[in-house]
């Protein structure tokens, strides 16, 4: 495809329309063809400078710090009604630049509304406190502001979701933001700013910068004025971000990915747990953060439900992820392709045993798009790389359990604690998994339910902070303790109050 018949699109910086201060662009690919579909501009630092200065003038002066709690609200669910509008088109955009089902991104840019919603209602319930106070004549009270600007770093895999997640509380909090979407799938974030504008935020409030992490990322991270950064992305880049974060001072929240453990008792319903691993490691392409990476079996059923997993996987229907009735879509970019290769060969190596897949997919129907065949593993031992470190693909690392003490030690023993699932019919077993399991989130009978009503992060390694929820609000605001004295003479000036 030559370059001029690619869409192209612009920045979203300060209201406007920009190309990058370079001038210069990339092009990003469709998963299902490999072929590049649009050209995104190619942002540096000049462009994190821009729009980092256009949202701390719209944090500081303008409409938007005039605009009362509610009026921010309205704003917020006039978005959600937007979005609600025009949720399949965006879809479609997901689905060309990542490659995940349509049949999932749809649903997942329908139901992303109802963090803007959430967050909207959420706007003027934010209440300080009146501290009773200890001292004559005084009066104490606590306000919750707003931190300034919010720089969000989104990943790739659910792009307009993860965005929701931190842009639908930081507005409602009264923050400004700038957005980095991934240099992977940038499309759908800005065809998104034409709904944020269309709502009627006052220019500079929400701002896209595109580009590399190294180009444009770094500097919007350490950029002075940028009061927080909230990341969901690889803890490799993640830590390298709190490390910038720290030398600023500013405040991080993180996602971080991880190797969560999805462990079937002998006494669950063994139909339901095998779709609940599947829906674990094959769903998105086991491209997610909370893959259940890792299938705990109870050594008493470990063959049987082996045999009934491969079963069912290996009818899973591959192919263009725009038809309703493909299961598993293409990888989303060749570096990940190679790299959920790369540990196939490393399980392998290690003496892991193939009993599904384990080699890039090549059936007539995946055209020319990174496929990689659903992969089971047998013989896995927890020390293993292929049970230790993040493959983000659809491969499943089966791990042999003989108790409930030896599933949690195993569960719990990696460096990440996202999530994890059980698989039990006894309440007793349900409850006590779910407290020693060291996961921001437990599934029991069930996998990969998110709400925007419940909050969602990760133990260990697997982050810090959480999203979603009305508690986590708070990590989009400060607090401030205001004393006012009623007195009518100031007291002895040399000694604390
Ligand atoms: P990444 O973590 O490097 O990228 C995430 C975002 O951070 C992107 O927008 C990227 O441009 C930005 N970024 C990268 N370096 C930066 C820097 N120095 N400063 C500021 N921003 C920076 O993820 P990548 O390279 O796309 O994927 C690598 C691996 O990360 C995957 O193989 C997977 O294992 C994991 N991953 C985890 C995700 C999760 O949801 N936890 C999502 C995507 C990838
Ligand atoms: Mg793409």
């Amino acid at each position: 495809m030559n370059a001029s018949a690619l869409a192209r699109y612009r920045m979203y910086i300060d209201g406007q329309w920009v190309e990058a201060a370079s001038g210069e662009h990339f092009q990003s690919d469709n998963p299902y063809t490999g072929k590049p579909w649009a050209l995104i501009p190619r942002g540096g630092k000049a462009d994190a400078e821009r729009a980092v200065q256009a949202a701390r003038k719209a944090f500081t002066s303008g409409e938007w710090p005039k605009l009362n709690a509610t009026r921010r609200g309205a704003l917020l669910r006039r978005l959600g009604d937007l979005i609600g509008e025009k949720s399949k088109a965006l879809a479609e955009i997901e689905v060309r630049d990542n490659g995940k089902l349509y049949a999932e991104m749809g649903a997942q840019t329908a139901y992303m509304a109802q963090w803007y919603y959430y967050y909207g209602g959420l706007a003027d319930k934010i209440e300080g406190h009146v501290i009773p106070s200890d001292k004559p004549d005084t009066f104490n009270y606590t306000r919750h502001e707003p931190l300034g600007v919010v720089a969000a770093i989104i990943p790739w895999n659910s792009p307009l979701l993860l965005l929701a997640w931190k842009l639908a509380p930081a507005l409602a909090a009264g923050n400004t933001v700038v957005v980095k979407p991934s240099e992977f799938t940038s499309a759908s974030t800005l065809e998104f700013m034409k709904l944020v504008e269309q709502a009627g935020f006052p220019p500079g409030v929400v701002n896209v910068v595109t580009g590399f992490g190294a180009e444009v990322g770094t500097p919007l991270v350490e950029h002075p004025l940028v009061a927080k950064i909230a990341f969901t992305g690889s803890d490799a880049t993640g830590q390298r971000i709190y490390e910038a974060a720290a030398r600023g001072l500013k405040r991080v929240s993180m996602e971080l990915g991880g190797k969560s453990p999805n462990i079937v008792f002998d006494d669950a319903h063994l139909d339901n747990a095998v779709k609940g691993v599947i829906s674990g490691i094959f769903a998105a392409t086991g491209q997610t953060c909370i893959a259940g990476s890792r299938l705990l079996v109870q050594r008493t059923i470990h063959d049987r439900f082996v045999e009934k997993l491969v079963a069912f996987a290996r009818t899973a229907k591959m192919g263009d992820p725009m038809s309703l009735d493909t299961q598993v879509g293409p990888v989303t970019n060749p570096p990940q392709f190679e790299k959920i290769l790369r540990y196939i060969d490393i399980a392998k190596g290690e003496g892991a045993t193939p009993v599904l897949g384990g080699a890039r997919a090549t059936r007539p129907e995946c055209g020319g798009g990174w496929f990689v065949e659903p992969t089971i593993f047998t013989g896995v031992s927890n020390a293993m790389r292929i049970a230790q470190e993040e493959v983000f693909g659809p491969v499943l690392a089966v791990i042999p359990f003989e108790d409930e003490e030896e599933a949690i030690a195993i569960g719990n023993d990696v460096v990440y604690g996202l999530a994890a699932g059980v698989w039990t019919q006894s309440m007793r077993r349900s409850l006590m998994m779910a407290e020693r399991l060291q996961a921001g989130t437990v599934w029991v009978n069930t996998y990969r339910a998110v709400s925007y009503l419940s909050p969602f992060g990760g133990y260990k390694r697997s982050g810090i902070g959480r999203e979603s929820g009305q508690e986590m609000i708070k990590e989009y605001l400060q607090t401030k303790s205001v004393w006012i004295s009623t007195a009518t003479e100031v007291p002895n000036p040399f000694i604390l109050r």
